[in-house]
Protein backbone atom coordinates (compact mmCIF):
# COMPACT_ATOMS: atom_id res chain seq x y z
CA UNK A 1 0.00 0.00 0.00
CA UNK A 2 1.26 3.26 -1.02
CA UNK A 3 0.67 6.51 0.57
CA UNK A 4 0.65 10.18 -1.07
CA UNK A 5 -0.24 8.86 -4.55
CA UNK A 6 -1.20 11.21 -7.50
CA UNK A 7 -3.58 10.07 -9.90
CA UNK A 8 -3.15 12.47 -12.50
CA UNK A 9 -2.53 9.64 -15.04
CA UNK A 10 -5.45 7.58 -13.84
CA UNK A 11 -8.12 10.17 -14.50
CA UNK A 12 -9.24 10.93 -17.98
CA UNK A 13 -9.45 15.04 -16.87
CA UNK A 14 -5.68 14.82 -16.02
CA UNK A 15 -6.46 16.40 -12.87
CA UNK A 16 -3.71 16.51 -10.12
CA UNK A 17 -4.93 14.51 -7.58
CA UNK A 18 -3.49 12.95 -4.53
CA UNK A 19 -4.86 10.65 -2.22
CA UNK A 20 -4.18 9.28 1.39
CA UNK A 21 -3.70 5.90 0.50
CA UNK A 22 -3.31 3.82 -2.81
CA UNK A 23 -3.91 0.16 -3.68
CA UNK A 24 -3.67 -1.79 -6.59
CA UNK A 25 -6.33 -4.56 -7.81
CA UNK A 26 -5.49 -7.05 -10.02
CA UNK A 27 -7.32 -10.06 -8.71
CA UNK A 28 -9.83 -11.20 -6.52
CA UNK A 29 -7.08 -12.33 -3.93
CA UNK A 30 -6.08 -8.66 -4.10
CA UNK A 31 -9.82 -7.56 -3.51
CA UNK A 32 -10.10 -10.47 0.01
CA UNK A 33 -6.44 -8.74 1.18
CA UNK A 34 -8.53 -5.33 1.12
CA UNK A 35 -8.71 -4.26 5.23
CA UNK A 36 -12.14 -5.05 6.75
CA UNK A 37 -12.75 -1.97 8.87
CA UNK A 38 -12.80 0.48 6.68
CA UNK A 39 -16.44 2.30 6.28
CA UNK A 40 -18.06 3.14 3.14
CA UNK A 41 -16.78 6.94 2.92
CA UNK A 42 -13.04 5.54 3.86
CA UNK A 43 -12.78 4.09 0.14
CA UNK A 44 -12.43 5.31 -3.33
CA UNK A 45 -12.71 2.37 -6.20
CA UNK A 46 -10.87 3.90 -9.08
CA UNK A 47 -11.01 2.01 -12.64
CA UNK A 48 -10.54 3.76 -16.26
CA UNK A 49 -11.33 6.76 -14.71
CA UNK A 50 -13.03 7.88 -17.12
CA UNK A 51 -15.98 9.22 -15.63
CA UNK A 52 -14.55 10.98 -12.32
CA UNK A 53 -13.89 14.42 -11.38
CA UNK A 54 -11.47 14.30 -8.75
CA UNK A 55 -10.74 16.88 -5.59
CA UNK A 56 -6.82 17.91 -5.31
CA UNK A 57 -7.06 15.90 -2.14
CA UNK A 58 -8.75 12.89 -1.38
CA UNK A 59 -8.75 11.70 1.99
CA UNK A 60 -9.44 8.17 1.57
CA UNK A 61 -8.07 4.86 0.58
CA UNK A 62 -8.16 4.27 -3.10
CA UNK A 63 -8.41 0.83 -4.78
CA UNK A 64 -7.63 0.89 -8.00
CA UNK A 65 -8.64 -2.09 -10.45
CA UNK A 66 -5.77 -2.51 -13.00
CA UNK A 67 -6.66 -2.99 -16.49
CA UNK A 68 -5.92 -6.62 -17.19
CA UNK A 69 -8.58 -8.61 -19.75
CA UNK A 70 -10.15 -11.62 -18.64
CA UNK A 71 -13.60 -13.14 -20.31
CA UNK A 72 -14.96 -16.83 -20.19
CA UNK A 73 -17.81 -18.01 -21.07
CA UNK A 74 -19.72 -19.62 -18.32
CA UNK A 75 -23.38 -21.35 -19.14
CA UNK A 76 -23.67 -19.78 -21.75
CA UNK A 77 -23.00 -16.49 -20.60
CA UNK A 78 -19.82 -13.92 -21.20
CA UNK A 79 -18.33 -13.65 -18.06
CA UNK A 80 -15.67 -11.00 -17.65
CA UNK A 81 -13.60 -9.69 -14.86
CA UNK A 82 -13.68 -6.05 -13.37
CA UNK A 83 -10.70 -4.75 -14.72
CA UNK A 84 -11.23 -5.91 -18.04
CA UNK A 85 -11.23 -3.25 -20.72
CA UNK A 86 -15.03 -2.30 -21.90
CA UNK A 87 -14.28 -1.49 -25.33
CA UNK A 88 -11.98 -4.88 -25.50
CA UNK A 89 -15.14 -7.02 -24.96
CA UNK A 90 -16.65 -5.12 -27.30
CA UNK A 91 -13.95 -6.57 -29.89
CA UNK A 92 -13.66 -9.90 -28.59
CA UNK A 93 -17.81 -10.40 -28.67
CA UNK A 94 -17.94 -9.09 -31.97
CA UNK A 95 -15.06 -11.63 -32.84
CA UNK A 96 -17.21 -14.74 -31.86
CA UNK A 97 -20.06 -13.61 -33.49
CA UNK A 98 -22.05 -12.60 -30.21
CA UNK A 99 -24.09 -9.79 -30.45
CA UNK A 100 -25.96 -7.10 -27.99
CA UNK A 101 -22.80 -4.74 -27.35
CA UNK A 102 -21.73 -3.75 -30.54
CA UNK A 103 -23.55 -0.33 -30.10
CA UNK A 104 -21.54 0.43 -27.17
CA UNK A 105 -17.75 0.28 -28.99
CA UNK A 106 -15.10 2.62 -28.02
CA UNK A 107 -17.06 3.87 -24.56
CA UNK A 108 -14.21 4.56 -22.35
CA UNK A 109 -13.36 2.43 -18.58
CA UNK A 110 -14.16 -0.87 -17.30
CA UNK A 111 -16.14 -3.60 -17.38
CA UNK A 112 -17.03 -2.93 -13.93
CA UNK A 113 -17.55 0.60 -13.97
CA UNK A 114 -20.17 -0.43 -16.72
CA UNK A 115 -23.14 -0.97 -14.67
CA UNK A 116 -22.76 1.50 -12.26
CA UNK A 117 -24.05 4.64 -14.74
CA UNK A 118 -25.64 1.96 -16.90
CA UNK A 119 -23.67 3.30 -19.93
CA UNK A 120 -25.55 3.28 -22.61
CA UNK A 121 -25.00 4.54 -26.24
CA UNK A 122 -26.78 4.15 -29.75
CA UNK A 123 -29.82 2.54 -29.02
CA UNK A 124 -28.95 0.11 -26.82
CA UNK A 125 -27.90 0.39 -22.65
CA UNK A 126 -25.85 -2.38 -20.70
CA UNK A 127 -29.17 -3.20 -19.29
CA UNK A 128 -30.46 -5.05 -22.24
CA UNK A 129 -28.12 -7.66 -21.91
CA UNK A 130 -26.94 -7.96 -18.27
CA UNK A 131 -27.67 -10.52 -16.77
CA UNK A 132 -25.84 -10.41 -13.06
CA UNK A 133 -23.30 -8.25 -11.58
CA UNK A 134 -21.28 -9.74 -8.79
CA UNK A 135 -20.13 -7.78 -5.95
CA UNK A 136 -17.39 -8.07 -3.22
CA UNK A 137 -18.36 -6.81 0.16
CA UNK A 138 -14.96 -6.12 2.33
CA UNK A 139 -16.55 -5.75 4.86
CA UNK A 140 -17.86 -9.07 5.27
CA UNK A 141 -15.02 -11.04 2.86
CA UNK A 142 -18.10 -12.47 1.10
CA UNK A 143 -19.07 -12.26 -2.58
CA UNK A 144 -22.76 -11.89 -3.76
CA UNK A 145 -24.96 -12.02 -7.31
CA UNK A 146 -27.17 -9.24 -8.00
CA UNK A 147 -29.93 -9.79 -10.79
CA UNK A 148 -30.60 -7.70 -13.36
CA UNK A 149 -33.36 -6.64 -11.70
CA UNK A 150 -31.55 -6.19 -8.20
CA UNK A 151 -29.58 -3.56 -10.26
CA UNK A 152 -32.48 -0.95 -10.64
CA UNK A 153 -31.24 -0.04 -13.83
CA UNK A 154 -32.55 3.22 -15.89
CA UNK A 155 -31.29 5.70 -17.80
CA UNK A 156 -27.28 6.38 -16.30
CA UNK A 157 -28.47 5.07 -13.16
CA UNK A 158 -28.59 1.87 -10.85
CA UNK A 159 -28.35 0.75 -7.43
CA UNK A 160 -24.25 1.15 -7.73
CA UNK A 161 -24.96 5.04 -8.59
CA UNK A 162 -24.49 6.13 -4.93
CA UNK A 163 -21.81 3.43 -3.11
CA UNK A 164 -23.88 3.17 -0.19
CA UNK A 165 -22.68 -0.55 0.47
CA UNK A 166 -18.94 -1.91 0.85
CA UNK A 167 -19.27 -3.58 -2.57
CA UNK A 168 -16.71 -3.41 -5.40
CA UNK A 169 -18.01 -5.04 -8.23
CA UNK A 170 -15.84 -7.94 -9.41
CA UNK A 171 -17.41 -9.86 -12.65
CA UNK A 172 -20.22 -9.17 -14.49
CA UNK A 173 -22.55 -12.16 -16.41
CA UNK A 174 -23.76 -11.30 -19.84
CA UNK A 175 -25.93 -12.28 -22.48
CA UNK A 176 -24.57 -11.91 -26.01
CA UNK A 177 -25.80 -14.56 -28.51
CA UNK A 178 -25.04 -14.73 -31.99
CA UNK A 179 -29.04 -14.47 -32.99
CA UNK A 180 -29.55 -10.89 -31.54
CA UNK A 181 -31.13 -8.51 -33.64
CA UNK A 182 -29.13 -5.88 -34.77
CA UNK A 183 -29.98 -2.32 -33.64
CA UNK A 184 -30.23 1.06 -35.55
CA UNK A 185 -32.73 2.97 -33.80
CA UNK A 186 -30.90 5.71 -33.45
CA UNK A 187 -31.19 8.13 -36.58
CA UNK A 188 -27.37 8.49 -36.68
CA UNK A 189 -26.66 5.25 -37.02
CA UNK A 190 -29.09 3.79 -39.27
CA UNK A 191 -28.22 7.00 -41.55
CA UNK A 192 -24.77 5.63 -41.20
CA UNK A 193 -25.25 2.28 -42.20
CA UNK A 194 -27.87 3.69 -45.02
CA UNK A 195 -26.27 1.94 -47.90
CA UNK A 196 -25.52 -1.09 -45.82
CA UNK A 197 -28.52 -3.71 -46.72
CA UNK A 198 -27.30 -6.51 -44.00
CA UNK A 199 -25.01 -5.44 -41.32
CA UNK A 200 -23.26 -7.76 -39.19
CA UNK A 201 -22.32 -6.85 -35.36
CA UNK A 202 -18.82 -5.86 -37.00
CA UNK A 203 -20.46 -3.49 -39.15
CA UNK A 204 -22.15 -1.79 -36.69
CA UNK A 205 -19.31 -1.32 -34.16
CA UNK A 206 -17.08 0.32 -36.51
CA UNK A 207 -19.96 2.34 -37.44
CA UNK A 208 -20.24 3.41 -33.83
CA UNK A 209 -16.32 3.88 -33.74
CA UNK A 210 -16.58 6.02 -36.30
CA UNK A 211 -19.09 8.07 -35.10
CA UNK A 212 -17.74 8.88 -31.74
CA UNK A 213 -14.27 9.92 -33.22
CA UNK A 214 -15.45 12.12 -35.61
CA UNK A 215 -17.80 13.76 -32.29
CA UNK A 216 -16.36 13.04 -29.00
CA UNK A 217 -12.29 13.83 -28.37
CA UNK A 218 -10.00 10.78 -28.06
CA UNK A 219 -9.01 11.12 -23.94
CA UNK A 220 -5.61 10.22 -25.12
CA UNK A 221 -5.26 13.91 -27.10
CA UNK A 222 -7.55 16.31 -25.02
CA UNK A 223 -8.03 15.18 -21.42
CA UNK A 224 -11.92 15.05 -20.52
CA UNK A 225 -14.75 12.73 -19.46
CA UNK A 226 -17.44 12.36 -22.21
CA UNK A 227 -20.91 13.62 -21.79
CA UNK A 228 -20.83 15.68 -18.25
CA UNK A 229 -24.12 16.10 -17.59
CA UNK A 230 -26.86 13.83 -18.15
CA UNK A 231 -29.59 14.47 -20.58
CA UNK A 232 -32.60 15.87 -18.79
CA UNK A 233 -35.68 13.70 -18.40
CA UNK A 234 -39.05 16.36 -18.64
CA UNK A 235 -42.78 16.08 -18.16
CA UNK A 236 -44.71 16.80 -21.22
CA UNK A 237 -46.39 19.74 -19.65
CA UNK A 238 -42.86 21.27 -19.49
CA UNK A 239 -42.01 19.89 -22.64
CA UNK A 240 -44.95 21.84 -24.14
CA UNK A 241 -44.10 25.00 -22.11
CA UNK A 242 -40.64 24.87 -23.81
CA UNK A 243 -41.39 24.13 -27.21
CA UNK A 244 -43.84 26.72 -27.67
CA UNK A 245 -40.73 29.23 -26.61
CA UNK A 246 -37.80 27.02 -28.11
CA UNK A 247 -39.57 25.52 -31.46
CA UNK A 248 -36.28 23.28 -32.13
CA UNK A 249 -35.75 21.96 -28.77
CA UNK A 250 -34.96 18.10 -29.58
CA UNK A 251 -37.22 15.61 -27.69
CA UNK A 252 -37.12 12.41 -27.59
CA UNK A 253 -39.73 9.73 -26.14
CA UNK A 254 -38.23 7.44 -22.79
CA UNK A 255 -38.75 3.69 -23.41
CA UNK A 256 -41.21 2.96 -19.90
CA UNK A 257 -42.49 6.58 -19.11
CA UNK A 258 -45.29 7.42 -21.31
CA UNK A 259 -45.56 10.84 -19.78
CA UNK A 260 -42.20 12.29 -20.26
CA UNK A 261 -39.60 13.19 -22.64
CA UNK A 262 -36.10 13.39 -22.82
CA UNK A 263 -33.97 16.64 -24.29
CA UNK A 264 -30.39 16.73 -24.99
CA UNK A 265 -28.04 18.63 -22.68
CA UNK A 266 -25.37 19.66 -25.16
CA UNK A 267 -28.65 21.71 -27.38
CA UNK A 268 -29.74 23.17 -24.08
CA UNK A 269 -25.97 24.09 -23.22
CA UNK A 270 -25.38 25.37 -26.74
CA UNK A 271 -28.22 27.85 -26.82
CA UNK A 272 -26.94 29.22 -23.54
CA UNK A 273 -23.22 29.83 -25.63
CA UNK A 274 -21.57 27.26 -23.39
CA UNK A 275 -20.49 25.02 -26.35
CA UNK A 276 -16.23 26.09 -26.78
CA UNK A 277 -16.92 28.21 -24.21
CA UNK A 278 -13.79 28.55 -21.59
CA UNK A 279 -12.73 29.58 -18.18
CA UNK A 280 -8.81 29.29 -17.99
CA UNK A 281 -8.06 25.54 -19.35
CA UNK A 282 -11.20 24.14 -18.63
CA UNK A 283 -13.54 24.58 -21.49
CA UNK A 284 -16.82 23.11 -23.16
CA UNK A 285 -15.30 21.06 -26.38
CA UNK A 286 -15.99 23.31 -29.60
CA UNK A 287 -17.90 20.28 -31.57
CA UNK A 288 -20.10 18.91 -28.66
CA UNK A 289 -20.98 20.99 -26.22
CA UNK A 290 -21.35 18.46 -23.89
CA UNK A 291 -18.11 17.49 -23.23
CA UNK A 292 -16.39 19.66 -20.58
CA UNK A 293 -12.47 19.31 -21.39
CA UNK A 294 -9.15 20.10 -19.56
CA UNK A 295 -7.18 22.35 -22.47
CA UNK A 296 -3.81 21.80 -20.25
CA UNK A 297 -3.75 22.76 -17.04
CA UNK A 298 -6.94 23.50 -15.80
CA UNK A 299 -7.49 23.87 -11.97
CA UNK A 300 -10.38 22.02 -10.08
CA UNK A 301 -11.54 25.65 -9.36
CA UNK A 302 -11.71 26.47 -12.76
CA UNK A 303 -13.99 23.28 -13.77
CA UNK A 304 -16.08 23.66 -10.74
CA UNK A 305 -16.89 27.26 -11.99
CA UNK A 306 -17.45 26.58 -15.62
CA UNK A 307 -20.22 23.74 -13.93
CA UNK A 308 -21.84 25.97 -11.75
CA UNK A 309 -22.05 28.91 -14.29
CA UNK A 310 -23.24 26.38 -17.00
CA UNK A 311 -26.02 25.16 -14.31
CA UNK A 312 -27.06 28.23 -13.69
CA UNK A 313 -27.43 29.51 -17.29
CA UNK A 314 -29.43 26.57 -18.57
CA UNK A 315 -32.02 26.67 -15.05
CA UNK A 316 -32.78 30.12 -15.46
CA UNK A 317 -33.44 30.20 -19.24
CA UNK A 318 -34.97 26.58 -19.35
CA UNK A 319 -35.53 26.33 -16.16
CA UNK A 320 -34.14 22.85 -16.05
CA UNK A 321 -31.89 21.69 -13.55
CA UNK A 322 -28.60 19.63 -15.45
CA UNK A 323 -27.82 16.90 -13.70
CA UNK A 324 -24.15 15.62 -13.50
CA UNK A 325 -23.60 12.22 -15.05
CA UNK A 326 -19.77 12.27 -14.32
CA UNK A 327 -18.80 11.41 -10.68
CA UNK A 328 -17.88 14.49 -8.37
CA UNK A 329 -15.29 13.56 -5.67
N1 LIG B 1 -26.42 18.59 -29.97
C1 LIG B 1 -26.34 19.97 -29.92
N2 LIG B 1 -25.10 20.54 -29.80
C2 LIG B 1 -23.97 19.80 -29.70
C3 LIG B 1 -24.06 18.38 -29.78
C4 LIG B 1 -25.30 17.80 -29.88
O1 LIG B 1 -27.32 20.69 -30.00
O2 LIG B 1 -22.90 20.41 -29.56
C5 LIG B 1 -27.77 17.99 -30.04
C6 LIG B 1 -28.22 17.65 -31.43
O3 LIG B 1 -29.60 17.95 -31.51
C7 LIG B 1 -28.03 16.13 -31.49
C8 LIG B 1 -28.36 15.74 -30.06
O4 LIG B 1 -27.82 16.81 -29.28
O5 LIG B 1 -28.89 15.57 -32.40
C9 LIG B 1 -27.78 14.41 -29.62
O6 LIG B 1 -26.36 14.44 -29.76
P1 LIG B 1 -25.51 13.10 -29.71
O7 LIG B 1 -26.01 12.14 -30.73
O8 LIG B 1 -24.07 13.46 -29.77
O9 LIG B 1 -25.86 12.46 -28.32
P2 LIG B 1 -25.90 13.07 -26.84
O10 LIG B 1 -27.33 13.06 -26.38
O11 LIG B 1 -25.18 14.35 -26.69
C10 LIG B 1 -25.75 10.72 -25.71
C11 LIG B 1 -24.92 10.09 -24.63
C12 LIG B 1 -23.56 9.71 -25.17
C13 LIG B 1 -23.76 8.72 -26.31
C14 LIG B 1 -24.64 9.38 -27.39
C15 LIG B 1 -25.02 8.40 -28.48
C16 LIG B 1 -25.71 11.00 -22.54
C17 LIG B 1 -25.47 11.95 -21.41
N3 LIG B 1 -24.81 11.00 -23.50
O12 LIG B 1 -25.10 11.93 -26.05
O13 LIG B 1 -22.84 9.07 -24.14
O14 LIG B 1 -22.53 8.33 -26.87
O15 LIG B 1 -25.87 9.84 -26.80
O16 LIG B 1 -25.96 7.51 -27.98
O17 LIG B 1 -26.71 10.29 -22.52
C18 LIG B 1 -21.32 9.47 -22.33
O18 LIG B 1 -22.22 9.08 -21.58
O19 LIG B 1 -20.21 9.85 -21.88
C19 LIG B 1 -21.58 9.55 -23.76
C20 LIG B 1 -20.68 10.05 -24.62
Amino acid sequence: MDSHHNLKQFNTLGLDSVCDRYVRINSLSDLEALPRDLKVSEVLVLAGGSNLLLSPEINRLVAHIQPRNHIQLEDNLVVAWAGTSWHELVVWAVSKQLGGIENLALIPGTVGAAPIQNIGAYGVELKDVLVWVEVYNWQTGGYHRLSNEECHFSYRHSLFRYHDQPWIISRVGLDLRPNRPINLSYPALNQYLADNKNPNYADVAKAVTEIRQSKLPNPSQLANAGSFFKNPIINRNTAERLEKKFKKIPLFPVPDKPDMLKTSAAWLLEKCHFKGKRNGDAGFYDKHALILVNYGQASHRELMELIQSAKKTVKSKFGITLEEEVRIV
